[in-house]
């Protein structure tokens, strides 16, 4: 978990193993961990779907669980609102166990914080679209007109505003499975799960669907649990990614993490031959905005003071809610001092109001163009427009030598 950041669901040690005595594989796995899938079964009768799995979610980011078919993904995926019992472990969301609900109040979680999307978009073909996207409203017995207006929002969400009266027929694969999307969010969910969902799609269609998603997901603040067996798409999408392997989680964390720091060959062979530069962002590697900063009242003599103290030729300058006002130069404060008294702020005209500008999560790649042409250390803001953090070009040339 990030500092500051909300959880969201929490899965601890979940197995689910698959058999006629489940519960006989758990305490005695020492026996039988050196068995591949087909010995074990023909020694136990069972299959392992998901081994000792934990992991955690954060509030509004997409989680992805990758690996490669078979690995355990969907079933892990289906622990989270029970469509499979977990054999042991636990499921919470927002502080609720999920493995120990009665069937009732299930189906209520169920329905009111999860949608699901498949890779089959499994569309209503004699439906229309407005009807396709309500199905989940209509399941949950809400009446005609409201139905029909929150389809309508969700629709135009997934930029099928226009197509409420077409039927699934009409649409390319593309836009079919933002239809299923639509379905999924029309009920409001808090959570969605995600299994394969732009597998299906041709690579450029699917490329496309992950920016939109992405951006979509930002708007509309879901947590986002996403199968994937590709890579590619769980570090284009991500937040942070979980690696399966035969059922259990080989390694986790940020994008950049996985990448750079590979904890074990079978990750490793995975990340090889990937461009780290597409990989790693500006919250990877920016530094600590502390240094880095001066407030509107500082007399020119100590941000000078400061400024040699931490051997820096610029500072950004920020108001009281960390807003950028501008940039100082150690050379054109010094300049200064002879013409005004040093116990002044420096003043206006002093101010430089061009410097760089990125996010957290800004790859790296492009980094480096909103760094040329400028000395000035990169500044990355939140969504809010604080300033975070500072990159600057000593930090920018060591993060390239690492990738
Ligand atoms: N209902 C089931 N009954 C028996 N074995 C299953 C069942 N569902 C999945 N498995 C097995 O569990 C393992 C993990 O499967 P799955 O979660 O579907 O993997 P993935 O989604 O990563 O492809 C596989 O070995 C699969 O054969
Ligand atoms: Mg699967």
């Amino acid at each position: 978990m990030s500092k500051g950041k909300k959880s969201k669901i929490q899965c601890r040690n979940l197995w689910k193993i698959f058999g006629p005595e489940p519960d006989q594989i758990i305490p005695n796995w020492d026996q039988h961990q050196g068995l591949n899938k087909v010995e074990l079964l023909k020694k136990t009768g069972c299959v392992v779907g998901t081994r000792d799995a934990s992991f955690e979610v954060e509030e509004g980011e997409i989680f992805c669980l990758m690996g490669l078919s078979g690995s355990g993904k969907s079933t892990l995926l289906r622990c989270i609102n029970r469509l499979h019992m977990p054999t042991s472990g636990e499921v919470f969301v927002d502080g609720l166990n999920i493995t120990s609900l009665p069937d009732d109040a299930l189906r209520g979680f169920r329905r009111s914080k999860t949608g699901m999307v498949f890779q089959h978009f499994a569309l209503l073909p004699h439906r229309r679209l407005i009807e396709n996207a309500g199905f989940g409203l209509e399941v949950q017995g809400i009446d005609k007109a409201v139905r029909e207006k929150k389809a309508a929002e969700a629709l135009e969400l997934v930029g099928l505003k226009g197509w409420e009266k077409s039927y699934p027929y009409e649409l390319s694969g593309g836009m079919q499975q933002r239809v299923g999307l639509a379905r999924a969010l029309a009920t409001d969910p808090s959570i969605l799960l995600m299994d394969e969902a732009f597998s299906a799609l041709d690579p450029l269609i699917r490329r496309q669907m992950q920016d939109e998603f992405v951006n979509l997901i930002k708007k509309v603040n879901k947590t986002i649990v996403f199968v994937t067996h590709d890579l590619n798409e769980a570090l284009r999408i991500a937040g942070h990614i979980a690696v399966m392997k035969d059922g259990f989680i080989v390694q986790q964390g940020t994008p950049a993490e996985l990448v750079l720091h590979p904890e074990s060959s079978y990750v490793e062979e995975f990340v090889r031959d990937l461009p780290k530069i597409k990989f790693v962002t500006a919250g990877d590697i920016m530094e600590d905005v502390g240094v880095y900063r001066v407030k509107p009242e500082d007399t020119a003599e100590n941000i000078i003071n400061k400024m040699d103290h931490n051997n820096l030729r610029f500072v950004y300058l920020t108001d009281s809610d960390q807003g950028i006002v501008g940039v100082l130069d150690y050379f054109q404060i010094v300049g200064e001092q002879g013409i005004c008294r040093t116990k002044q702020p420096p003043s206006d005209q002093r101010i430089i109001r061009d410097f760089p500008v990125a996010r957290t999560d800004t790859f790296l790649e492009e980094l480096l163009t909103i760094g040329s042409g400028y000395r000035i250390p990169i500044a990355v803001r939140d969504e809010r427009d604080r300033l975070i953090g500072v990159i600057s070009r000593e930090t920018l040339l060591t993060a390239l030598t690492k990738v």
